[in-house]
């Protein structure tokens, strides 16, 4: 069970949280999970088919981008971090990506979406925030839209300073100067039914190896 935060305290971790990922962009892929995942939540991803408009939030260095266009027609990309976006732009070099450096936690959308994607998103999404949050993404989609997501619920001992109940842990850059971050280590069941509690309807799998997991599907509709 995750403790529950006050609101000025998930203001400031949030804070601390995208700061940290300011500094740790040039060094990102450097900080990969020791699990090899193989392309079981790739695979799961084309096998969703991102097609039509795709809203990608928080797309880091565009690792997901390039994967969502060989099915999207246009993909709007979302961070808060513009050291990111720069990676991102250079990595996808493409027309069809509208890059848009924004707080999440601040940003509305000026257009709908056929498909919201996050990669590694969630898990920093703080529970104090997880309703709000996927309200947001339901204003993002049309009717009918969908949303996808891949994530892992790994914390390493030495991240858990404050303990296995919360979900504040510290990550450090390779220079070893350290950051607070959020890591909700979510639990496959216990979140398909966190989403059915905000009114959507989304199967959470686990994948086969590692502690990786995904997610599809879509707002429950007013009328039912
Ligand atoms: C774990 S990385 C995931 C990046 C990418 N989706 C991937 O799978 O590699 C989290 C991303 O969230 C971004 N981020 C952190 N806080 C944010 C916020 N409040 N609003 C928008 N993006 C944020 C970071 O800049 C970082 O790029």
């Amino acid at each position: 069970m995750i403790a529950v935060m006050g609101a000025s305290d998930v203001d400031r971790l949030l804070s601390e949280q995208a700061a940290y990922y300011r500094a740790v962009a040039p060094e990102y892929e450097q900080h990969a999970l020791p699990f090899d995942v193989g392309d079981e939540l790739a695979a799961a991803l084309d096998a969703f088919r991102p097609t039509g408009s795709v809203l990608e939030l928080a797309c880091g260095p565009g690792i997901w981008t390039g994967q969502l266009l060989r099915h999207a027609a246009d993909v709007t990309a979302v961070d808060a971090s513009p050291e990111m976006l720069a990676i991102a732009s250079a990595r996808t070099g493409s027309e069809r990506v509208r890059f848009v450096e924004a707080n999440i936690f601040e940003w509305r959308p000026d257009r709908r979406y056929d498909v919201v994607f996050f990669g590694f998103w969630l898990s920093h999404v703080p529970l104090e925030r997880f309703a709000p949050f996927w309200s947001l993404v339901a204003d993002c989609l049309e009717p009918g839209g969908r949303v996808f997501f891949v994530d892992d619920a790994h914390r390493a001992p030495d991240e858990l300073i404050e303990g296995e109940s919360s979900s504040t842990v510290l990550r450090r850059l390779n220079d070893g100067s350290a950051h607070r971050a959020i890591k909700v280590p979510h639990r496959v069941d216990e979140l398909q039914e966190r989403l059915t509690g905000v009114g959507w309807r989304v199967e959470v799998r686990a994948t086969t190896t590692g502690p990786f997991y995904w997610g599809a599907g879509s707002p429950v509709p007013l009328d039912e």
